[in-house]
């Protein structure tokens, strides 16, 4: 979920519905704002936030201070009561709500002993009344009356209150879900990404872990649960308004796939130097010996993360000779691994705020083991949380489905191998030298691939009515086969499997029939052979082989329905070239459906709830 809230001199209601509208890519199933002039109105409604804004045009929306919602639902279907903002019963409080109370149900049934009436099935709306509650009976503010429920609170949160008696201060409290307060002049903003507020100020304080806010107009104070005064730490926001407008492209999707030239130019820009052969990482260097004397080294992440982590195994294993697991994080936070001295745990995450991954990093940061980051939003909890690590620098990425800030993982990935492959003299200097000159080719190899955009649209439009299709690739291309499904699937619908090629006969060769789509990601590398065979395995199925391939690879032309081809590279960093007509793929075949790409259903784009 996104949320949102202004108190200062302006309009309250332009700011926050602006701010919900960045913020919908952490969900997008129903919208809500509660605005105090007076008196305290919630307004609230099924849908995208669009939908909100249509029913309250022609509505008197005065008022400075307010909250605002943009929901992925958790607990209760979406619908216009289960939205945010929640109010209490005597309709004074109005709270918003990021993250998900474990122990709403035995709460629940007190306050229900307690004649309290529920207007929705949330979590939420359990917490507003337990405060509530609280502040009617036991508590002298409702600071306090925050303070002292939270105490009972299991789960994760991120929680604005507003109180029709004090309409000159938010209260605001965080546990495990984001929270970031812009600094204005007589006013602040708050927000669960600083995008909301970047059009504003500046300066921003990121509140940590079990820290509350209260928040005038001219004042913000921060304590501990304790009751002590927290001094704030202002941070400057590195960014600028036009990088999360769409700047001319139809989506946010589209244009964060042509930005990975740059994307991917930006994560090397001051570490790689071809003319020095040269890799300078800020968090390898200080950590250098550690790093390169890990006994294993475990990749934790989620979804187009965990694929990228995937790929990493095979390039440490193959530049470090370290020995690598890849992890999902949902997994690995449960399952009571076993973590050894001399562990690191590289978390991959480009929101840096993933629900499953923080909570796994934070398990084994108690276990002792170093924990480094590559995360892409900077000031995130991954980020914090971490020992060392490396940002992407892909800039924000907002079209739900992952596609820059994967290039971006892989790039800032493929760098610490190279460095600690050749640091620990697993690699030779030749070797070395090659890969740095490879590694800064590819912001161009990857414009000369978004040449062919027009020659994946027409192959989506082709085969966009598929019930199903397969993407299979060997070594480095199969964590890109697992990839290019997740993508067509996320924002297409269509059923889609990514298999390593040669498993194929285990299994799903059972589903090939008559036009059945067969995605090979088949760049020239030293499994070229065998995907050859693969591919003919499937011929004489009569399923239809569409393939990635080298340029000028007429074994496969011949073979093949439809072939795109991406310019030569090293097979270790051809995934950075193969991986991006899988992705247009999907966006294409998106689009030809008529669907909404940048918020594809049921996903969202940062997933702070495990
Ligand atoms: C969600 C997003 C995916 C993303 C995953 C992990 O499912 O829709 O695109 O790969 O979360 O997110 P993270 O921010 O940790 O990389």
């Amino acid at each position: 979920c996104g949320i949102v809230a202004y108190i200062g001199s302006r309009e309250a209601y332009p700011i926050i519905l602006k701010g919900l509208q960045r913020l919908e890519y952490r969900g997008y199933d129903s919208a809500g704002v509660a605005l105090l002039d007076n008196t305290l109105e919630v307004y609230k409604k099924k849908g995208k936030v669009a939908e909100l804004e249509a029913s309250l045009v022609g509505k008197n929306l005065h008022a400075q201070a307010g909250i605002g919602h943009t929901r992925w639902a958790t607990h209760g279907e979406p619908s216009d009561r289960n939205a945010h903002p929640h109010r209490s019963s005597s309709g004074k409080l109005a709270m918003v709500h990021n993250g998900i109370i474990e122990n709403f149900a035995p709460i629940k049934k007190e306050l229900i002993g307690k004649g309290y009436d529920f207007e929705s099935d949330t979590d939420t709306e359990v917490l507003l009344h337990f405060i509530d509650d609280i502040y009617q009976n036991d508590a002298e503010s409702l600071e306090e009356a925050v303070r002292i429920a939270l105490k009972r609170i299991v789960g994760a949160y991120v929680i604005i209150l507003l109180d029709q008696d004090h309409p000159d201060t938010l209260i605001a409290a965080r546990k495990g879900s984001p929270l970031v307060i812009g600094i204005g002049k007589n006013e602040h903003f708050l927000a669960s990404d600083a995008s909301p507020i970047i059009e504003y100020t500046k300066e921003v304080v990121y509140i940590n872990d079990y820290e509350m806010a209260i928040v005038k107009p001219d004042e913000l104070v921060l304590k501990n649960p304790g009751n002590e005064r927290i001094t704030p730490f202002i941070t400057k926001l590195d960014m600028e308004l036009a990088a999360i407008e769409k700047g001319g492209y139809a989506h946010f999707m589209l244009k964060e796939i042509f930005e990975q030239p740059t994307a991917v130019f930006d994560c090397l820009r001051g570490r790689l130097d071809p003319k020095t052969g040269s890799i300078r990482m800020g968090g390898i260097d200080k950590h250098l010996d550690l790093l390169r004397d890990a006994k294993r080294i475990i990749l934790v992440g989620c979804g187009t993360s965990w694929h990228a982590g995937l790929l990493a195994e095979y390039v440490f294993e193959e530049l470090c000779r370290i020995p690598v697991e890849v992890e999902y994080a949902s997994e690995f936070r449960y399952r009571n691994p076993v973590i050894n001295p001399g562990d690191v745990i590289i978390a991959i995450s480009q929101s840096g705020e993933t629900a499953d991954t923080l909570v796994a990093l934070e398990n084994a940061r108690k276990q002792g083991a170093f924990i480094f980051g590559v995360v892409n939003v900077v000031g995130s909890s991954i980020a914090r949380l971490a020992h060392a690590g490396a940002y992407t620098h892909a800039g924000p990425e907002i079209g739900v489905a992952s596609t820059k800030a994967f290039t971006a993982q892989l790039t800032v990935l493929y760098l610490i191998a190279i460095k600690l492959g050749y640091s620990k003299n697993a690699i030779s200097q030749e070797r070395y030298l090659h890969l740095i000159n490879e590694l800064a080719l590819i912001p161009e190899k990857i414009t000369e691939v978004l040449r062919s955009a027009n020659q994946v649209k027409l192959l989506a439009e082709r085969y966009k009515d598929a019930r199903d299709f397969l993407f299979l690739g060997r070594g480095y291309n199969f964590p890109i086969a697992l990839e290019g499904a997740l993508k067509l699937k996320e924002i297409s619908y269509i059923h889609a499997e990514g298999y390593p090629a040669a498993e194929m006969k285990h299994g799903p060769i059972a589903l090939v029939e008559e036009g059945l789509p067969i995605v090979f990601v088949a760049t020239k590398d030293g499994y070229h052979e065998k995907l050859v065979s693969n591919a003919q395995e499937i011929k004489a199925r009569k399923g239809s082989v569409l393939a990635v391939i080298s340029e000028q690879d007429s074994v496969f032309e011949e073979i093949a329905d439809a072939t795109i081809a991406v310019p030569a590279a090293d097979e270790i960093l051809a995934p950075l070239l193969s991986v991006v007509p899988l992705q247009l793929l999907a966006y294409y075949t998106g689009l030809a459906k008529g669907l909404d790409v940048d918020k594809p259903r049921n996903l969202a784009k940062s997933v702070t709830v495990e």
